[in-house]
């Protein structure tokens, strides 16, 4: 792996740029903003922790400068503005999706082999608009959502139930927003069922607080998250470069799986270096299907924005 690119480097991505450093997973990671200086700024300052915390990736920024992009594996796109309190990720769709747009032309323009990862909100449709421009196989283009919101449940139930983190596994479906569907049934500490250790009310509680995860975090901090978030886009950067072959719940666009179609959002998938390298269907019951259709609805409406925005030719 030659050359890693993320694009943006407000707070996520940044973070993401760092974490990737740490994992030294690669030569060169990229950081572009187009903000003058910033991505220098903040490139500089993680390549000045390379000899402390002894990763050797070499962490280069840029002001808009897609040329040194040239040629990247990988690309992370967190570019877009984050939420404010008060905010849902869908309220952004208007300002973002054009940012997303033109970023992934200049990303395509120089690296047409990259696989994309998109980390901008309103998560699902931002995919789905990389997806539309980058014309690449949906298996090349696809979202970071379900590893941070599994992280966030995965920390809940770490501390409802006094255990590492490190054992918990755990599954979640559907957008990422607050219909998102975390997957009880499929949550185990060390393969022990969370429902023998929690009874209904104490795991509805941590439900619940995941499905609003992002949204305490933005009203403690009057923006958005960024240290899990960075960390989750690193760890699928990970499993590419590593051909790891993980599980993680990731926005893909469904083709008939789960009984959906036309729509990107999460479902568990394998990922590798050829991306998605498989979508893997759950035996789903009544309840939780239609769970996850309600969160494929939420997120159909937003795409309706975006289709009303008129951005795409074909
Ligand atoms: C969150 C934002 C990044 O969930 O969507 O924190």
């Amino acid at each position: 792996m030659k050359k890693i690119t993320v694009i943006g480097a407000g707070n996520v991505g940044a973070t993401c740029a760092n974490v990737i450093a740490h994992k030294d997973l690669t030569r060169e990671v990229v950081l572009v903003d187009i903000k003058e200086g910033v991505a220098e700024g903040k490139a500089l300052d993680i390549w000045q922790t390379s000899s402390i915390n002894n990763f050797n990736t070499r962490v280069v920024g840029v002001t808009n400068d897609y040329l040194k992009t040239k040629g990247s594996s990988i690309v992370v796109i967190t570019s877009g503005l984050p939420r404010k309190p008060g905010m849902s990720r869908d309220d952004l769709i208007k300002t973002n999706a054009i940012i997303v747009k033109e970023v992934t032309e200049k990303v395509v323009k120089y690296s047409p082999e990259a696989i994309i990862i998109v980390v901008s909100n309103p998560l699902d449709v931002m995919t789905y608009a990389a997806y539309r421009t980058a014309r690449k196989h949906s298996s090349r283009v696809f979202g970071m959502a379900g590893i941070l919101d599994t992280g966030r449940y995965k920390a809940f139930i770490a501390e409802a139930l006094d255990v590492s983190p490190k054992d918990i596994h755990s599954l979640l479906l559907g957008g990422h927003g607050d219909a998102m569907v975390p997957l009880p049934r499929f949550t185990s500490v060390s393969g022990i069922p969370i429902t023998d250790l929690l009874n209904k009310e104490e795991i509805d509680k941590i439900v619940e607080r995941t499905k609003k995860g992002g949204g305490e975090l933005v009203n403690l901090m009057g923006t958005s998250a960024w240290y899990a978030p960075g960390a989750a886009a690193a760890q699928m950067v990970e499993a590419i470069v590593d051909d790891q072959k993980r599980i993680f719940p990731v926005c893909t666009l469904l083709d008939g799986e789960y009984g959906l179609s036309n729509v990107y959002m999460g479902v568990p998938v394998k990922l590798g270096s050829k991306g998605i390298e498989e979508i893997v269907e759950l035996k789903l019951n009544k309840e939780e299907q239609k769970m996850l259709e309600e969160s494929a609805k939420s997120v159909k409406d937003v795409m309706k924005i975006l289709d009303e925005m008129n951005l795409f030719d074909d």
